[in-house]
């Protein structure tokens, strides 16, 4: 299962690819908002060169040309662009003509699996169905995954079911038993995944009796 960044902070991004478990970053309109001195090109352009796969940029129009020339601009940044479109119906139109055009897209704003399987018969390569927000309004995010990952894999469409809108480690974890093929997630949460407070533990009291065992070793010298 691929792992992406749901950030557009670049200490975030840098520190998920120095530990090496980073496959790719999604941004969008929200997440640029909490970077104030730089444009979003700027910020794409550099996440691009520390990011080894995908890194989706999020365009805002909503008739199809807008969404063209916005999306056709995020591509010619880096090659590994994807542009991020919101389900719509001219969202789904845009995204057959990126498609055509050799650009690749990421559906945004999936709450259901009719949804996804529209997205990706349009042409779009990441299908991004928002568990957390599902999950919000007491409903159960995770049966979009698991079904549309179902749906991909019965017929075998040229597409990959990104988990989107992740609130905690659980979910990357339901998500990845679902058969997400990615999960996208904030920082403080790929933080979360590596701690458990049984390994803390563990370091500190290996590193006691380490000392303890020098010490003794020390004193019998
Ligand atoms: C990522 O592609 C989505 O835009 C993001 O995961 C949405 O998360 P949120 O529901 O926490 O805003």
């Amino acid at each position: 299962m691929k792992l992406f960044l749901d950030t557009a902070d670049i200490d975030e991004i840098r520190t998920g690819v120095r530990w090496g478990v980073i496959d790719g970053v999604t941004t969008n309109p929200s997440l640029y908002a909490k970077v104030h001195d730089r444009t979003y090109d700027d910020v794409l352009t550099e996440i691009c060169t520390i990011t080894p796969g995908p890194v989706s940029a999020e365009v805002v129009s909503d008739d199809v040309e807008g969404m063209l020339r916005e999306g056709r601009h995020f591509a010619k940044l880096a090659d590994n662009i994807v542009v991020k479109v919101a389900m719509s119906e001219n969202g789904l139109e845009t995204i057959k003509r990126f498609r055509a055009e050799g650009i690749k897209t990421n559906c945004t704003l999936i709450f259901s699996a009719n949804q996804g399987l529209l997205a990706a018969k349009a042409g779009a390569s990441l299908l991004s169905p928002f568990v957390g927000r599902v999950d919000d309004i007491n409903e159960e995010g995770m049966i979009i995954i698991r079904e549309l990952a179902e749906i991909v894999n019965f017929y075998d469409l040229d597409a990959e079911v990104l988990a989107a809108s992740v609130r905690h480690p659980r979910h990357v974890t339901d998500a990845a038993l679902a058969g997400a093929h990615v999960a996208t997630v904030p920082f403080k949460i790929l933080q979360q995944m590596v701690h458990h407070p049984l390994t803390d533990l563990g370091i500190a009291r290996f590193k006691q009796d380490w000392e303890a065992a020098r010490a003794a070793m020390a004193a019998n010298a």
